[in-house]
């Protein structure tokens, strides 16, 4: 956000700080520390928040977690310490606003990123101002970090599942106490690791949640470890000759975006399915005597590189381990994690800590296709969250919204396309019959969860705050529309996201429900929503 963007945000928050005191529910809130009780559960803070107050956060002393959070309401504000096992437990917030009763009595829970650890507290916040009492967790331990796993194979359960499911219970006992009537409707909202742990949530505990939206879900959770560790293993460190710099990472993005942007019909960065883009890195070899430097054109090694980054991966035998990274992924976004030749800190936190105890192995050394099937056949606690029988959310009238970007660079959005035809195949539903309980939409020009080059912005999970606009209307954003979909009946056939500059929004798209394509029309301005429309291919 740009900084004139960020102060017309900030005085919109404290002009409307002075909010009409309240003294029963600041009391009441107070109170909580007394008045409620439940196993295992020590209450760390219960305390009134005004609207506009700076919240920080005391796991950011030690973490990389979120570091402040403005408050969108008044609210009450309570911390909880949970026990899971003898060796494990989860550190729980709730936030429960004034407005909850005039705003339909909703419950919202919000999950987590990477290896877990962070509470999303903007996710929290944002939930607050629709007036959804709000949950997070920490899913087990603090930070986005894999060495609390070591030798705690109860952390890693509470990773897997655990922990968003003793969440979701304690929140909503919190919220039904608190509250004198009890929770509607209940939700689920996360991105990445919180896509995954909400179709955790519709295929082990569906009865939990009414609606739940998943975005970039990392489903075949192995498989993803997998393919961050091989594109390491692909690139190798900076100075090898297999590798490329991000400004030649840049290069390799805009040698994409030159063969494929033009096949949607629009010149505009966003190539609107990628499933059609099949790029030709050759295209940037070097002729004799030519270099970089010279001529901006790369090595017959680095060319393999990218064509094998952006190819499929098989593992031992020719088994399929994962599908191709979107070859529309912002390089320079995911060159630190993904492409800069430094191994990926979740599929080695993972390996190290919670696969083999072993603070000694390393992607570098030991990674082989071997460690894949071991993981694969060990699958802790379930965490490849890979189940393809969704009967009982069908049956508990779950709706599940599902999105992915495809420019995704980190989890491939081929991952999601992967999960919804399994899910189909498995339960014998064409897409016309999943629709009642189950939608894919992939948006284009979004990258992993935020940011990109398409209209990238939906209101969903880590969108808000720091990474987007809060003044776009909320009542079509992904969160009100799985609202709509299970207190109205109102089934969503697209998705609508803005196109953001700079915090500012510059263009609308409504993002069709997969297998139908986003087409555009052929007149008019790209920009418009109303210039594209959903077709069969
Ligand atoms: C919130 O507090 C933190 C820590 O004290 C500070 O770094 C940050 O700038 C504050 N944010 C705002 C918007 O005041
Ligand atoms: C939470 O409880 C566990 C015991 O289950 C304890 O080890 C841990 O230190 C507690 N955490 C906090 C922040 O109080
Ligand atoms: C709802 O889901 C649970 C599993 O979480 C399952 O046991 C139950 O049978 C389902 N309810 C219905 C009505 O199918
Ligand atoms: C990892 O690789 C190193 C270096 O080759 C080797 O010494 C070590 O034994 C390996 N560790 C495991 C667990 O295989
Ligand atoms: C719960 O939500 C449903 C759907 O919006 C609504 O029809 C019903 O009146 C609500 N019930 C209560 C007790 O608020």
């Amino acid at each position: 956000m740009k900084p004139a963007v960020l102060l017309s945000t900030l005085s919109l928050l404290f002009s409307s700080a002075l909010a009409k005191k309240n003294p029963t529910f600041e009391r009441r809130c107070s109170k909580l520390t007394e008045s409620f009780n439940a196993a295992d559960t020590d209450i760390l803070l219960a305390e009134y928040v005004p609207q506009g107050t700076n919240m920080t956060f005391p796991e950011s002393a030690t973490t990389s977690c979120l570091k402040f959070s403005i408050s969108l309401a008044d609210m009450c504000r309570l911390r909880l310490n949970v026990t899971t096992s003898g060796t494990s437990s989860v550190i729980v917030e709730v936030f429960m606003p004034t407005t909850w009763h005039s705003k339909g009595k909703r419950f919202l829970m919000t999950g987590n990123g990477g290896l877990g650890g962070c509470i999303q507290y903007n996710d929290m916040t944002y939930g607050t101002s629709l007036g959804f009492a709000v949950a997070g967790h920490d899913n087990g331990h603090a930070g986005d970090v894999g060495l609390p796993f070591l030798d705690r194979p109860q952390a890693v359960k509470d990773y897997a599942w655990r922990a968003l499911y003793t969440a979701g219970k304690i929140g909503k006992s919190v919220v039904n106490h608190f509250y004198p009537s009890s929770i509607n409707k209940s939700y689920y909202m996360g991105c990445s690791s919180g896509g995954r742990q909400g179709l955790k949530a519709a295929q082990e505990f569906p009865e939990e949640y009414d609606g739940i939206v998943s975005a970039a879900p990392a489903v075949y959770f192995q498989s993803i470890l997998a393919a961050s560790a091989h594109v390491f293993k692909t690139t190798g460190a900076p100075g090898s000759a297999t590798h490329l710099t991000q400004d030649q990472w840049n290069a390799v993005h805009q040698m994409v975006i030159d063969q494929c942007d033009g096949i949607d019909g629009v010149l505009d960065n966003v190539v609107e399915d990628p499933l059609k883009c099949q790029p030709r890195p050759e295209a940037l070899l070097c002729g004799p005597g030519q270099t970089w430097a010279s001529d901006q054109c790369l090595t017959a090694e680095q060319v393999l590189t990218v064509r094998t980054v952006y190819s499929p991966v098989y593992g031992n035998n020719g088994k399929l381990i994962s599908p191709r990274l979107s070859p529309l992924t912002k390089e320079f976004i995911g060159y630190p994690v993904m492409y800069g030749g430094v191994p990926s800190y979740i599929s080695e936190g993972w390996y190290k800590y919670a696969l083999y105890n072993d603070p000694t192995w390393t992607i570098q050394n030991n990674f082989t296709w071997d460690t894949v099937d071991y993981d694969m056949q060990q699958d802790l606690f379930g965490v490849e969250t890979a189940k393809t029988d969704l009967t009982d959310a069908k049956n508990n009238n779950t709706r599940i919204l599902m999105y992915h970007g495809l420019s995704d660079c980190l989890i491939s959005s081929e991952n999601s396309y992967r999960y919804y035809e399994s899910v189909s195949r498995d339960m014998g539903l064409p897409s016309s019959q999943l629709d009642e309980f189950y939608r894919f939409f992939p948006i284009s020009g979004m990258d992993h969860c935020y940011s990109g080059d398409g209209a990238w912005f939906v209101g969903g999970s880590v969108q808000y705050g720091p990474a987007g606009a809060l003044d776009v209307d909320p009542s079509d954003s992904v969160l009100m529309t799985v609202v709509k979909w299970v207190e109205q009946g109102i089934a969503p056939d697209t998705l609508m996201g803005r196109k953001l500059v700079d915090g500012v929004v510059t263009g609308a798209k409504a993002h069709c429900k997969h297998p139908l394509k986003t087409t555009y029309k052929g007149v008019g301005d790209p920009n418009l929503a109303s210039s594209w429309e959903c077709r069969t291919v």
